[in-house]
């Protein structure tokens, strides 16, 4: 059976003294309490080893918001997945909307990211999803086959049941604009279908399928109450225990 997740993507925010002050925050929110899901927060390079030292990693999954496509060496500036791994982080954001519009990341460079990210043990989190041009012009199924297809269908099969999806439509991210339930439904059962045709109807269904894009405390819930709705990647309202608790809580 596959696990639910409820994830934090805290973006370029927060400096490290704000951050370990949240992430301690939500270790304490969550003390004592039976969750029904999985929780990680996708912090920055910065924040990872001190956040990994700072909470219960075994009730709170550490995820870096991206790593670089070469294994190391001369690359000034990136981080590569090994770096990442070994400051406690199991959990890699690969392909996030933002990383594919403003850095130009492409099918090819994901591909080496996920690559990368499961020789080195992490988990990843490999986001898709249209933008609202390709919604209006009902392209979005096609859009988010294409995008699996690019980067994730070389895997084997062993690999593939390593990673988790995270469908967040570019129009809902940021904008307070969510896709309904329905949608989210129909679009992650398409997915699942397109995964099930490339590495069979199990391994389709073991696979997390998260959703993203304005999620928060009052929409969650019906959200998650889909079958294919595997839980979600939280942007915003991950930045405050108060508003990311009770997304934790809506299974
Ligand atoms: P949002 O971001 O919840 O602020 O819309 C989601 C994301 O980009 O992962």
């Amino acid at each position: 059976m596959r696990k639910n997740i409820i994830a934090g993507n805290w973006k370029m925010n927060t400096t490290l003294p704000e951050g370990l002050a949240l992430a301690k925050g939500l270790n304490e929110a969550l003390k004592g309490k039976t969750l029904k899901c999985d929780v990680v927060i996708g912090v920055p390079f910065t924040h990872l080893a001190s956040i990994a030292a700072a909470i219960d990693t075994d009730r709170i999954g550490v995820a870096a918001q991206n790593c670089a496509n070469n294994g190391k060496g001369a690359f000034t500036g990136e981080v590569s997945a090994a770096m990442v791994a070994s400051a406690g982080a199991t959990y890699v954001i690969i392909g996030h909307s933002e990383r594919r519009s403003y850095y130009h990341e492409n099918d090819e460079i994901l591909k080496e990211k996920v690559n990368l990210a499961l020789a080195n043990g992490l988990t990843p989190i490999f986001c898709i999803g249209e933008a609202l041009e390709e919604r209006e012009a009902g392209k979005h199924f096609e859009v988010v086959d294409l995008q699996v297809e690019g980067a994730l269908f070389d895997l084997s099969a062993g690999d593939f049941g390593k990673l988790v999806i995270a469908y967040e439509p570019v129009w809902a991210i940021g904008t307070g604009k969510t896709a309904t339930a329905e949608q989210a439904q129909e679009i992650h059962a398409h997915i699942r279908s397109t995964l099930a045709n490339k590495y069979g109807q199990t391994a389709a269904d073991n696979c997390p399928i998260l959703y993203g894009g304005s999620m928060n405390a009052e929409n969650a819930k019906a959200l998650v109450a889909k079958p294919d709705v595997d839980g979600g990647l939280i942007g915003g309202a991950s930045l405050s225990v108060e508003k990311f608790l009770p997304i934790v809580e809506a299974f």
